[in-house]
């Protein structure tokens, strides 16, 4: 599994405080935190072990914000471990608030930057991830630091189940061309929409996400693409020139 203590510690480009936290939240972030935080250690080779009663299923949101998506996701389905990352440290006081009122037992969280727990996971162990309103950076010159490019595609690509899917909303135009644009290159992915209904509205079972509310108040469309992870022997079909493992709509 790479490592990244002999490497240049990534830069993260966002915001990890915000307002100083009221007394009552520093309190219930050290006594609760602790219970749900998961770090880079030997349990991560064992993902479904940092949940009690080890789930069959895991599903992990990058960047969850103030966690209204991943709470609503950990209600509806119990059984499923949802991991959720994030560095700014007051959307995680706000899920685990989130967290204790509910009793969400099946949050673990990781308050970091997305990238090091991907590397730390193990092949094939996330069915479902999601990537909700992320950064879309819309000046050229930090086009770079967009989430999606082709380093955090080979990580995603790698972490992912056969058929897992990856969810994605922006309301960036840029950024969805973007998207697009990037993972379909990337060759592991498959855009799963079939009309326009697909991308531009989004599913009962797919719950709304605070900056999402703010672009719908703004008057902003937003668009909400499902990939399927590609299965690897048919990932490796590909590699190997054989165009008709493909779907014909593709070839
Ligand atoms: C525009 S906000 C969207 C928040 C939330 N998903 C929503 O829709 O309301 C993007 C979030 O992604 C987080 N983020 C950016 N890069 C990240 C990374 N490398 N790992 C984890 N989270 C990241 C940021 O801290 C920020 O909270």
């Amino acid at each position: 599994m790479p490592s990244h203590s002999d490497e240049i510690r990534r830069i993260f480009y966002g915001r990890r405080r915000g307002r100083k936290l009221h007394a009552a939240k520093r309190q219930l972030m050290a006594a609760t935190l602790p219970r749900f935080a998961i770090g880079l250690d030997a349990g991560l080779k064992h993902p479904h072990n940092l949940f009690d009663p080890p789930p069959a299923r895991l599903w992990l949101e990058i960047g969850f914000g103030t966690g209204e998506h991943l709470a609503a996701q950990a209600q509806a389905h119990r059984d499923i471990g949802m991991i959720g990352c994030e560095p700014f440290l007051n959307g995680v006081a706000a899920l685990v608030e989130t967290i204790e009122r509910n009793a969400l037992h099946n949050i673990r969280i990781y308050p970091d930057d997305v990238r090091d727990l991907l590397d730390a996971l193990p092949d094939a162990s996330i069915e479902r991830c999601f990537i909700l309103f992320p950064d879309p950076w819309p000046k050229r010159r930090h086009h770079r630091r967009r989430f999606i490019g082709a380093a955090n595609l080979d990580a995603l690509a790698r972490v992912l189940c056969d058929g897992a899917e990856l969810r994605l909303a922006s309301d960036h135009r840029g950024y969805v061309r973007w998207t697009l644009f990037h993972t379909l290159a990337h060759g592991a992915f498959e855009w799963t929409a079939r009309g326009p209904a697909d991308w531009r509205q989004r599913t009962d079972d797919w719950p709304a996400t605070r900056y999402e509310a703010k672009a719908l108040a703004r008057g902003d469309e937003c668009c909400y693409l499902r990939f399927s992870r590609r299965s690897r022997s048919l990932v490796q079909k590909i590699d190997d020139g054989n165009t008709d493992a493909l779907p014909p709509s593709t070839r």
